[in-house]
């Protein structure tokens, strides 16, 4: 049976002359879209979490090419590639964890550079065709990570943590899409959703896009995941990825690794769902990720309301890194990727890389 779908709001929209972004920290309040015009609005954007989300972030960052291009006012092949060099640069310091930020800057620069075409226009519509080719692979991988991840889901509860899903990508997410195609297919599918402090993606996010979509949801503290896990009722733990090294370790939102020791504890599936361009095969090990440290005021205030004593210090990672030992499989648009991770991600990517050459 199919159960009807509504997906989630798309997380950014490029018309023909306009960019605009759902402002995802204003959710569940208000749905609102900002247009971007500069490349510094962009990197705001990205930075502070207006869009989020490893394969939303390389999204915005190919569109934040676009409006370099669009910009510039370079009249010569090497003055524009040297502006859009500049711009990319810029755009990959807005976050460093989620691999998919430079790397979708790179592809979009060497789809440019590629081009000896001496005519600026060309060389600016070669900017937004990769941009718009970055887009349509994420919604298409999304696609195929669902078809494939929804062949290890019965009747049952799911959990998750932080937001994987449509907001996190354009389309169907990674640690959603699963979820979305087998409610799709008549699975009868419950998701519990960590609220993840201290920014809140799961409770205002993720939430609100499996309410929108209809798929039941309830929110737990992060604290409780142990408590309904040994519940016994939940058959997976499902999570996306921003980096993961050669040997499959694994940065997340932060909270992902004890949820991952809790899962393993207590005999619950652990898995992964990424997209290939979240693979990162330069990097040996999670010892080599950059992890991505946030402002202390996240930690020290909560609706604006301090909640620790001034001139107490925090420490803030976005993001913490899983052992691969801990992971069950990688559920990728290739398919399930069981240990040993090594040959299974980088064949992953090479057949990712030939299908697009
Ligand atoms: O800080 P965020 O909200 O960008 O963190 C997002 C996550 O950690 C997601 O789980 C990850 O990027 C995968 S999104 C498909």
């Amino acid at each position: 049976m199919n159960a009807p779908l509504q997906l989630p709001v798309e997380p950014l929209i490029a018309e023909e002359a306009t960019i605009r972004i759902l402002d995802q920290t204003r959710l569940p309040e208000t749905a609102h879209y900002i247009t971007v015009t500069t490349v510094e609005a962009m990197w705001e954007a990205i930075h502070s979490l207006r869009i989020r989300g490893a394969p939303a972030i390389g999204i915005a960052a190919a569109y934040g090419l676009v409006v370099a291009a669009g910009t510039s006012t370079a009249s010569s092949r090497s003055a524009l590639l040297a502006d859009l060099q500049r711009a990319g640069d810029y755009l990959k310091s807005a976050r460093p964890t989620a691999v998919n930020l430079a790397w979708a800057v790179d592809r979009v620069l060497q789809h440019v550079e590629a081009s000896f075409e001496p005519d600026i226009p060309a060389l600016k519509r070669r900017v937004r065709a990769a941009a718009d080719a970055i887009l349509a692979e994420d919604r298409a991988a999304g696609r195929a990570i669902g078809e494939h991840g929804a062949t290890l889901l019965r009747d049952g509860a799911v959990l998750t943590h932080c937001n994987a899903g449509g907001l996190a990508t354009s389309g169907y997410g990674t640690a959603l899409a699963p979820i979305y195609v087998a409610h799709q297919r008549g699975v009868q599918l419950h998701v519990y959703a960590d609220e993840t402090r201290p920014l809140l993606q799961g409770a205002r996010i993720t939430a609100w896009e499996l309410q929108r979509a209809g798929v039941p949801v309830t929110v737990i503290a992060d604290n409780m995941a142990a408590t309904v896990l040994a519940r016994g009722d939940v058959q997976a733990v499902i999570v996306g990825a921003d980096r993961v090294a050669a040997n499959g370790d694994a940065a997340n939102k932060i909270g992902t690794f004890p949820l991952a020791l809790v899962a393993h504890a207590l005999g619950v599936p652990f898995y992964v769902a990424l997209p290939t361009s979240t693979i990162d095969l330069s990097t040996a090990t999670g010892a080599d990720i950059p992890i991505e440290e946030r402002a202390p005021h996240e930690l020290t205030h909560f609706n604006e309301r301090r909640i620790v004593p001034e001139g107490v210090p925090v420490f803030n990672p976005a993001f913490d890194v899983t052992p691969a030992r801990y992971i069950t499989a990688f559920i990728t648009e290739r398919g399930l990727i069981y240990p040993s991770f090594d040959t299974g991600l980088a064949d992953a990517v090479a057949a990712t890389t030939e299908k697009n050459s």
